[in-house]
């Protein structure tokens, strides 16, 4: 059998894979499993001693390139066009900053601005980028699960791209809405379970060698979340929930394939591909969306207990 041949037969049977095993998923209610799928997930590339997160050749550099330009364009439409939020009199955290690509975005719109982050080399390679950047952000390690931080003590929280890595997601949203004044803005964005998530942000962007572009296990399905879930989820926690926005590549998927396929052979750097590749907003949730919610002035219920405790 030759190569091409392989290829087929190989795509064709993950094809099986996929929908065997999204069919038992998506009938199913909600996310299962949270303990052992946790355990699957491999954080282990945001402890790396080595920057990985400003060097324009890494797969992190299109955080900055790729994704910020949507998320900072929504967030500032919609707290400073629509909620009319004065940065300058506002304290902002985030919830998950690795290496500051976010934060810095966040600090220059004024903010006074705290990153919060488990991995203590993130954060020093936060730090030192904040240097050079001439930008004042605080930075403390902690986890989303238990913020280090006081009750009521900020206007807006951004949780980016963080939501489907945590071992406690109940848990994080709850802290969020503790840490945040009443009438403050909680601001994320994250990856949901659809069949469409499967194949391109698992199967393509981590598994299929042929595209890869992501370490395998960076991120784990089972615990992307569904909008409805965390609408759900951010109710029970004290949040009138506002909205949620898709955002979908600018490009078609044979181009993506193509590009990807380029970076894979080593004819291309991801800054070559950061080059060509942009998320844009769009109606189409079906891999990533975005979107914001506003904590009530009036406690009501708990969200009980977390996830993965006892
Ligand atoms: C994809 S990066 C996103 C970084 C940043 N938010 C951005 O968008 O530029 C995911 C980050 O989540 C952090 N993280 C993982 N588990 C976490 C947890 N339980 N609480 C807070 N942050 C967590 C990782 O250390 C990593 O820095």
């Amino acid at each position: 059998m030759n190569g091409a041949s392989a290829q087929k037969i190989e795509v064709r049977r993950a094809l099986v894979v996929i929908v065997r095993g999204t069919k038992s998923n998506l009938f199913s209610n909600g996310r299962k499993n949270l303990r052992q799928n946790y355990d699957r997930i491999d954080n282990s590339m945001y402890h790396a001693e080595n920057d990985q997160w400003w060097q324009p050749d890494s797969v992190l550099y299109l955080l900055k390139t790729s994704i910020n330009p949507v998320r900072v364009g929504y967030f500032t439409k919609k707290l400073f066009n629509e909620l009319n939020i004065a940065p300058q009199e506002s304290a902002a955290l985030e919830v998950g900053c690795g290496g500051g690509i976010l934060c810095e975005e966040i600090a220059r719109m004024g903010f006074d601005t705290t990153g919060i982050d488990p991995s203590a080399q993130s954060l020093h390679i936060a730090m030192t980028h904040a240097k050079t950047s001439g930008l004042k952000i605080r930075y403390e390690k902690g986890m989303g699960e238990a913020l280090p931080l006081r009750d009521n003590s900020y206007d807006v929280v951004f949780c980016c791209d963080v939501l489907e890595h945590v071992s406690d997601l109940r848990a994080v949203i709850s802290e969020i809405s503790r840490v945040l004044k009443p009438g403050g803005v909680f601001c994320y964005d994250t990856i949901n379970r659809t069949f469409i998530s499967k194949l391109v942000a698992i199967k393509i962007a981590q598994q299929w060698k042929r595209w890869a572009f992501m370490p395998p296990n960076l991120h784990v399905w089972d615990l992307f979340i569904r909008p409805e879930e965390l609408k759900a989820l951010l109710t029970l926690n004290n949040f009138e929930w506002r909205e949620h926005r898709g955002t979908e590549p600018n490009l078609s998927y044979p181009h993506i394939l193509y590009y990807l396929r380029k970076r894979a052979k080593g004819e291309w750097t991801y800054e070559d591909l950061a080059e060509k590749l942009l998320l844009v907003e769009s109606t189409d949730m079906n891999i990533m969306y975005m979107g914001y919610a506003i904590k009530n002035s009036d406690l009501t219920e708990f969200s009980g207990p977390g996830e993965n405790r006892p």
